[in-house]
């Protein structure tokens, strides 16, 4: 049965303003990504990813990276988190007293060559660089594999090298993964086969899943990940963000309609989707375009909307048989 074996609390961590805001052509002025990051502190998010410090060449929307850090106000409980791809952004994000480096590199030779200049093993030398910078400091340590569910250069990935970077990580001393589908290509039946594996292969591994809805897959991804086993979920406000170094690739899996499907469906989130939602209503005026977020357009499945006065006056209603006319199956 659906849901019989999945965790019933899961944890919601929130990318927006790191995976979204990369994404933005125009740039997210400092003080409005600091105003986002601290109303989504108190809307109960896990986790927020809040920038990353990678070269401002590369991603200059998040150029203004430490001034954020610095500006937001830090609610207790909230993991503060910024990804890092070297030594340099090791050293800057523990400058600006983060509580988590995100280290990234893809599985996909070609994506990691694009998105971060550099081969898989070279991503894990400069990994072992960043982990003897952060060594002592108490600053926890995730390990991203993108494109883990397929590369938009070389297509799907064998599952074996899934597992061989969760071990590269592991022996580096890493403390979580995060599994990332960085274009969309991972189906419900991939997500929970790969997930399994990893669960069984790292039991006591916490291991975190980051979909993009690319090919509207997102949500049975959720679905297929919690049937798995996996509690940690990455999301964006909106549905924003997506590679600049991926071509065509797209928001992830948005925080409202996740957690909107997931409450629904009995799974806690500890999240205030109302507080949710009006968040993400502001963010076209921001960005300056739509978002692809379902419920900030039509709002929860429990909003009713008004009846059209014209038949409420033909007295329709009253004619109805009442609900207790029908046999209702129990749900
Ligand atoms: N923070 C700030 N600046 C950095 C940096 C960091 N972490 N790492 C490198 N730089 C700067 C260098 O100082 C250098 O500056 P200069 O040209 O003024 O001297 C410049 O970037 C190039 O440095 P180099 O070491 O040659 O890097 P590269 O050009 O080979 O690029 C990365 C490698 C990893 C720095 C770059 O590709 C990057 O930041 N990628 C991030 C991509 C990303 O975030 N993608 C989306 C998330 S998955
Ligand atoms: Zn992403």
């Amino acid at each position: 049965m659906l849901f019989k074996n999945a965790p019933q609390r899961v944890y919601v961590n929130e990318v927006a303003t790191r995976d979204g805001f990369q994404n933005e052509d125009a740039f997210v002025p400092t003080v409005d990504k600091i105003h986002i990051i601290d109303r989504l502190s108190l809307a109960g998010l896990a986790k927020i990813e809040v920038t990353s410090f990678v070269s401002s060449k590369a991603i200059p929307n998040l150029r203004d990276a430490a001034d954020v850090m610095a500006g937001i106000t830090r609610r207790q409980g909230v993991v503060y988190s910024a990804l890092v791809p070297n030594r340099q952004g090791a050293l800057r994000a523990l400058e600006a007293k983060v509580d988590e480096v995100n280290l990234v590199m893809s599985i996909g030779e070609k994506h990691n060559l694009a998105n971060l200049r550099m081969t898989c093993a070279q991503s894990f030398v400069a990994f072992r660089d960043i982990m003897g910078v952060v060594k002592g400091s108490g600053v926890r340590t995730m390990g991203s594999v993108a494109t883990a569910f397929g590369c938009p250069f070389e297509g799907e990935q064998p599952l074996s090298r899934l597992l061989w970077a969760v071990e590269q990580y592991l022996e580096l001393g890493i403390q979580s993964v995060d599994l990332c589908d960085t274009v969309g290509t991972g189906h419900p039946r991939m997500i929970y086969t790969y997930c399994r594996a990893v669960k069984e292969a790292f039991p006591d591994l916490p291991v975190t899943v980051h979909f993009h809805d690319t090919r509207g897959m997102g949500l049975a991804n959720v679905v297929a990940a919690l049937e798995a086993g996996i509690n940690s979920f990455d999301t964006s406000l909106g549905g924003i963000g997506g590679c600049p170094y991926a071509p065509d690739a797209t928001g992830n899996i948005s925080t409202e309609d996740t957690v909107h499907m997931l409450e629904a469906c009995g799974v806690a989130t500890g999240v205030d989707l109302d507080a949710l939602i009006a968040l993400g209503r502001e963010l076209p005026a921001l960005l300056g375009h739509d978002v692809p977020s379902r419920l900030g357009k039509v709002g929860k499945r429990t909003d009713l909307k008004p009846f059209p006065a014209s038949l409420e006056q033909r007295g329709r209603i009253e004619a109805a048989p009442s609900t207790e006319a029908y046999r209702v199956p129990s749900v």
